[in-house]
Protein backbone atom coordinates (compact mmCIF):
# COMPACT_ATOMS: atom_id res chain seq x y z
CA UNK A 1 0.00 0.00 0.00
CA UNK A 2 1.11 3.57 -0.70
CA UNK A 3 1.16 6.42 1.78
CA UNK A 4 0.79 9.75 1.13
CA UNK A 5 0.68 12.79 3.55
CA UNK A 6 1.06 15.63 0.73
CA UNK A 7 -2.34 15.80 -1.72
CA UNK A 8 0.13 16.51 -4.13
CA UNK A 9 1.92 13.35 -4.27
CA UNK A 10 -1.44 11.69 -3.89
CA UNK A 11 -2.79 13.55 -7.34
CA UNK A 12 0.07 13.06 -9.38
CA UNK A 13 0.02 8.99 -8.56
CA UNK A 14 -3.73 9.08 -9.39
CA UNK A 15 -3.40 11.28 -12.15
CA UNK A 16 -1.26 8.21 -13.72
CA UNK A 17 -3.60 5.87 -12.65
CA UNK A 18 -6.09 7.40 -14.48
CA UNK A 19 -4.31 7.69 -16.90
CA UNK A 20 -4.37 3.87 -17.70
CA UNK A 21 -8.29 3.80 -17.59
CA UNK A 22 -8.47 2.25 -13.73
CA UNK A 23 -11.46 3.85 -12.21
CA UNK A 24 -10.80 5.30 -8.36
CA UNK A 25 -12.62 4.56 -5.34
CA UNK A 26 -12.59 6.30 -2.29
CA UNK A 27 -13.48 5.50 1.02
CA UNK A 28 -12.94 9.07 3.48
CA UNK A 29 -12.31 7.97 7.14
CA UNK A 30 -11.07 9.57 10.59
CA UNK A 31 -9.07 6.41 11.15
CA UNK A 32 -9.66 4.08 14.06
CA UNK A 33 -10.49 1.78 11.49
CA UNK A 34 -12.68 -1.26 12.20
CA UNK A 35 -14.47 -3.93 10.33
CA UNK A 36 -17.20 -1.43 9.34
CA UNK A 37 -14.87 0.32 7.54
CA UNK A 38 -12.77 -2.53 6.18
CA UNK A 39 -15.93 -3.95 4.84
CA UNK A 40 -16.45 -0.27 2.57
CA UNK A 41 -12.65 -1.06 1.65
CA UNK A 42 -14.25 -4.22 0.00
CA UNK A 43 -16.74 -2.80 -1.66
CA UNK A 44 -14.84 -0.21 -3.17
CA UNK A 45 -11.96 -3.10 -4.47
CA UNK A 46 -14.67 -4.89 -6.05
CA UNK A 47 -16.18 -2.28 -7.81
CA UNK A 48 -13.29 0.15 -9.21
CA UNK A 49 -9.89 -0.79 -10.31
CA UNK A 50 -8.42 1.38 -7.40
CA UNK A 51 -9.10 2.21 -4.13
CA UNK A 52 -7.83 5.32 -1.93
CA UNK A 53 -8.95 5.28 1.50
CA UNK A 54 -7.90 8.78 3.64
CA UNK A 55 -7.45 9.13 7.48
CA UNK A 56 -7.76 12.59 8.49
CA UNK A 57 -9.43 13.79 12.03
CA UNK A 58 -11.41 16.58 10.95
CA UNK A 59 -11.04 19.29 13.35
CA UNK A 60 -14.00 21.18 11.59
CA UNK A 61 -16.69 18.90 12.14
CA UNK A 62 -16.43 18.55 15.56
CA UNK A 63 -18.46 21.07 17.40
CA UNK A 64 -16.99 19.39 20.82
CA UNK A 65 -13.49 20.20 21.43
CA UNK A 66 -12.74 17.48 24.49
CA UNK A 67 -14.79 15.15 21.92
CA UNK A 68 -11.75 16.00 19.15
CA UNK A 69 -9.07 15.72 21.67
CA UNK A 70 -11.17 12.47 23.16
CA UNK A 71 -11.38 10.76 19.39
CA UNK A 72 -9.16 7.14 19.21
CA UNK A 73 -6.10 7.71 17.03
CA UNK A 74 -4.23 4.41 16.07
CA UNK A 75 -2.52 4.86 12.86
CA UNK A 76 -0.49 2.02 13.50
CA UNK A 77 -3.53 -0.63 14.05
CA UNK A 78 -5.55 1.08 11.08
CA UNK A 79 -2.39 0.81 8.53
CA UNK A 80 -2.08 -2.89 9.36
CA UNK A 81 -5.88 -3.26 8.84
CA UNK A 82 -5.63 -1.60 5.09
CA UNK A 83 -2.74 -3.63 4.39
CA UNK A 84 -4.42 -6.61 5.20
CA UNK A 85 -7.57 -5.45 3.14
CA UNK A 86 -5.27 -4.61 0.25
CA UNK A 87 -6.38 -0.89 0.16
CA UNK A 88 -4.00 0.42 -2.38
CA UNK A 89 -3.59 4.20 -0.91
CA UNK A 90 -3.75 5.50 1.84
CA UNK A 91 -3.79 9.44 2.08
CA UNK A 92 -3.04 10.46 5.69
CA UNK A 93 -2.59 13.83 5.86
CA UNK A 94 -2.23 17.19 8.09
CA UNK A 95 -4.44 19.39 9.30
CA UNK A 96 -1.89 22.05 6.94
CA UNK A 97 -2.28 20.24 4.08
CA UNK A 98 -6.16 19.56 3.88
CA UNK A 99 -6.94 23.25 5.48
CA UNK A 100 -4.28 25.42 3.70
CA UNK A 101 -5.57 28.67 4.86
CA UNK A 102 -9.24 28.96 7.26
CA UNK A 103 -11.77 27.33 5.07
CA UNK A 104 -14.86 29.86 5.51
CA UNK A 105 -17.27 28.26 3.39
CA UNK A 106 -20.82 28.01 4.84
CA UNK A 107 -22.75 25.38 2.85
CA UNK A 108 -26.68 25.42 2.80
CA UNK A 109 -28.21 22.01 3.96
CA UNK A 110 -31.70 23.23 4.30
CA UNK A 111 -33.85 21.43 6.08
CA UNK A 112 -31.63 17.86 6.54
CA UNK A 113 -29.15 20.56 8.32
CA UNK A 114 -31.94 21.54 11.15
CA UNK A 115 -33.07 18.19 12.40
CA UNK A 116 -31.25 15.50 14.44
CA UNK A 117 -27.32 15.15 14.25
CA UNK A 118 -27.66 18.97 12.51
CA UNK A 119 -29.99 20.00 15.39
CA UNK A 120 -28.13 18.73 17.99
CA UNK A 121 -24.58 18.88 16.84
CA UNK A 122 -24.93 22.86 15.16
CA UNK A 123 -21.82 23.35 12.86
CA UNK A 124 -21.38 19.67 12.31
CA UNK A 125 -22.46 18.98 8.98
CA UNK A 126 -20.77 22.26 7.92
CA UNK A 127 -17.68 20.81 8.39
CA UNK A 128 -18.45 17.65 7.04
CA UNK A 129 -18.97 19.35 3.80
CA UNK A 130 -15.86 21.03 4.25
CA UNK A 131 -13.68 18.16 4.18
CA UNK A 132 -15.69 15.70 2.06
CA UNK A 133 -15.81 18.64 -0.98
CA UNK A 134 -11.76 19.52 -0.20
CA UNK A 135 -11.10 15.42 -0.40
CA UNK A 136 -13.48 15.46 -3.40
CA UNK A 137 -11.83 17.51 -5.25
CA UNK A 138 -8.47 16.66 -5.18
CA UNK A 139 -9.31 13.02 -5.59
CA UNK A 140 -11.82 13.02 -7.71
CA UNK A 141 -13.25 9.69 -7.27
CA UNK A 142 -15.76 7.64 -9.71
CA UNK A 143 -17.07 6.42 -6.70
CA UNK A 144 -17.05 7.13 -2.90
CA UNK A 145 -18.52 4.98 -0.16
CA UNK A 146 -19.95 5.93 3.22
CA UNK A 147 -21.55 3.89 5.86
CA UNK A 148 -25.16 3.92 6.73
CA UNK A 149 -24.47 3.68 10.44
CA UNK A 150 -24.54 7.98 9.34
CA UNK A 151 -27.68 7.96 7.65
CA UNK A 152 -28.38 11.51 7.41
CA UNK A 153 -24.11 12.27 6.54
CA UNK A 154 -25.15 10.45 3.41
CA UNK A 155 -27.65 12.04 2.67
CA UNK A 156 -25.87 15.65 3.57
CA UNK A 157 -22.87 14.10 0.95
CA UNK A 158 -25.33 13.33 -1.49
CA UNK A 159 -27.08 17.13 -1.53
CA UNK A 160 -22.92 18.46 -0.98
CA UNK A 161 -22.22 16.56 -4.47
CA UNK A 162 -25.10 17.78 -6.23
CA UNK A 163 -24.85 21.20 -5.10
CA UNK A 164 -20.59 21.39 -6.73
CA UNK A 165 -21.88 19.78 -9.37
CA UNK A 166 -19.24 16.92 -8.40
CA UNK A 167 -19.20 13.79 -10.58
CA UNK A 168 -18.80 11.44 -7.99
CA UNK A 169 -20.80 8.71 -7.54
CA UNK A 170 -21.62 8.16 -3.54
CA UNK A 171 -22.55 4.90 -2.05
CA UNK A 172 -23.89 4.03 0.87
CA UNK A 173 -23.00 1.00 2.28
CA UNK A 174 -24.38 -1.60 5.13
CA UNK A 175 -24.16 -0.81 8.78
CA UNK A 176 -21.99 -3.52 10.41
CA UNK A 177 -22.85 -4.98 13.79
CA UNK A 178 -20.96 -6.31 16.71
CA UNK A 179 -22.36 -10.07 17.42
CA UNK A 180 -24.83 -8.86 19.65
CA UNK A 181 -26.36 -5.91 17.89
CA UNK A 182 -24.38 -2.83 18.67
CA UNK A 183 -23.29 -0.98 15.71
CA UNK A 184 -19.59 -0.87 14.69
CA UNK A 185 -17.98 2.32 15.94
CA UNK A 186 -14.35 4.14 16.31
CA UNK A 187 -16.65 5.04 19.40
CA UNK A 188 -17.13 2.09 20.66
CA UNK A 189 -13.47 1.65 22.08
CA UNK A 190 -13.77 4.44 24.52
CA UNK A 191 -16.50 2.48 26.23
CA UNK A 192 -15.70 1.19 29.74
CA UNK A 193 -16.58 -2.85 30.32
CA UNK A 194 -19.97 -1.80 31.24
CA UNK A 195 -20.87 1.09 29.25
CA UNK A 196 -20.48 -1.30 26.67
CA UNK A 197 -22.92 -3.90 28.12
CA UNK A 198 -24.96 -1.13 28.50
CA UNK A 199 -24.15 -0.13 24.42
CA UNK A 200 -25.51 -3.51 23.83
CA UNK A 201 -29.07 -2.40 24.79
CA UNK A 202 -29.42 -0.03 22.19
CA UNK A 203 -29.95 -1.86 19.52
CA UNK A 204 -31.99 -4.40 21.51
CA UNK A 205 -34.78 -0.83 21.98
CA UNK A 206 -34.57 -0.03 18.95
CA UNK A 207 -36.27 -3.33 17.60
CA UNK A 208 -38.39 -3.45 20.41
CA UNK A 209 -39.39 0.19 19.45
CA UNK A 210 -39.92 -0.62 15.86
CA UNK A 211 -42.26 -3.82 17.38
CA UNK A 212 -44.37 -0.88 19.14
CA UNK A 213 -44.92 1.18 16.13
CA UNK A 214 -46.23 -1.23 14.43
CA UNK A 215 -48.56 -2.93 16.84
CA UNK A 216 -49.20 0.34 18.45
CA UNK A 217 -47.77 3.98 17.34
CA UNK A 218 -44.91 5.48 17.03
CA UNK A 219 -45.81 7.81 20.37
CA UNK A 220 -45.78 4.68 22.11
CA UNK A 221 -42.42 3.73 20.76
CA UNK A 222 -41.11 7.26 21.87
CA UNK A 223 -41.95 6.81 25.09
CA UNK A 224 -40.78 3.28 25.27
CA UNK A 225 -37.08 4.98 24.79
CA UNK A 226 -37.52 7.52 26.61
CA UNK A 227 -38.47 5.43 29.74
CA UNK A 228 -35.68 2.94 29.20
CA UNK A 229 -32.68 5.55 28.52
CA UNK A 230 -34.18 7.57 31.82
CA UNK A 231 -34.03 3.95 33.73
CA UNK A 232 -30.38 3.61 32.87
CA UNK A 233 -27.99 5.87 35.02
CA UNK A 234 -25.35 5.82 32.37
CA UNK A 235 -27.72 6.47 29.59
CA UNK A 236 -28.91 9.82 28.36
CA UNK A 237 -31.11 10.24 25.63
CA UNK A 238 -30.25 13.12 22.66
CA UNK A 239 -32.66 12.08 20.08
CA UNK A 240 -35.02 9.43 18.73
CA UNK A 241 -37.29 10.07 15.50
CA UNK A 242 -39.31 8.09 13.34
CA UNK A 243 -38.63 9.56 9.79
CA UNK A 244 -38.98 9.36 6.21
CA UNK A 245 -36.40 7.50 4.85
CA UNK A 246 -36.36 9.23 1.70
CA UNK A 247 -36.62 12.86 3.04
CA UNK A 248 -36.07 12.70 7.20
CA UNK A 249 -39.27 14.49 7.57
CA UNK A 250 -40.26 13.22 11.21
CA UNK A 251 -43.46 10.78 10.98
CA UNK A 252 -46.82 10.86 13.65
CA UNK A 253 -48.35 7.97 12.03
CA UNK A 254 -46.94 4.88 10.76
CA UNK A 255 -47.69 3.87 7.29
CA UNK A 256 -46.73 0.25 6.40
CA UNK A 257 -46.13 1.03 3.05
CA UNK A 258 -44.12 4.44 3.50
CA UNK A 259 -40.26 3.44 3.89
CA UNK A 260 -39.88 4.43 7.31
CA UNK A 261 -36.60 4.81 9.26
CA UNK A 262 -35.65 5.23 13.43
CA UNK A 263 -33.11 7.00 14.55
CA UNK A 264 -31.37 7.20 17.81
CA UNK A 265 -28.73 9.23 19.60
CA UNK A 266 -27.44 8.50 23.14
CA UNK A 267 -25.17 8.98 25.53
CA UNK A 268 -23.19 6.02 27.23
CA UNK A 269 -21.52 7.25 30.30
CA UNK A 270 -19.77 10.17 27.88
CA UNK A 271 -19.66 8.56 24.83
CA UNK A 272 -22.64 9.79 22.15
CA UNK A 273 -23.65 6.52 20.18
CA UNK A 274 -26.12 6.89 17.04
CA UNK A 275 -27.95 4.28 15.62
CA UNK A 276 -30.63 3.38 12.72
CA UNK A 277 -32.94 0.81 11.72
CA UNK A 278 -35.24 0.75 8.86
CA UNK A 279 -39.14 -0.15 10.13
O1 LIG B 1 -17.90 9.59 8.76
C1 LIG B 1 -16.76 10.02 8.99
O2 LIG B 1 -15.88 9.30 9.46
C2 LIG B 1 -16.45 11.46 8.70
O3 LIG B 1 -17.54 12.27 8.95
C3 LIG B 1 -15.90 11.70 7.28
C4 LIG B 1 -16.92 11.35 6.23
C5 LIG B 1 -14.64 10.87 7.07
C6 LIG B 1 -15.53 13.17 7.11
O4 LIG B 1 -14.57 13.58 8.04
Amino acid sequence: MLVFDKIKDLKKCLTDKKKTGATIGFVPTMGALHQGHISLITISKAETDFTVCSIFVNPTQFNNQTDLTKYPRTPQKDIALLEEASCDVLYMPDVEDVYPKNDNRQFNFGYLDTILEGEHRPGHFNGVGQVVSILLAGIQPDKAYFGSKDYQQVMIVKELVKQLQLSTHIIACPILREPDGLAMSSRNTRLSGEERKIAAHIPVMMQKAIALIKEKDINAAKDYIKAETTMHPLMKLDYYEVCDANTLQPLKQYIPLQSTISLIAVFVGNVRLIDNWPV
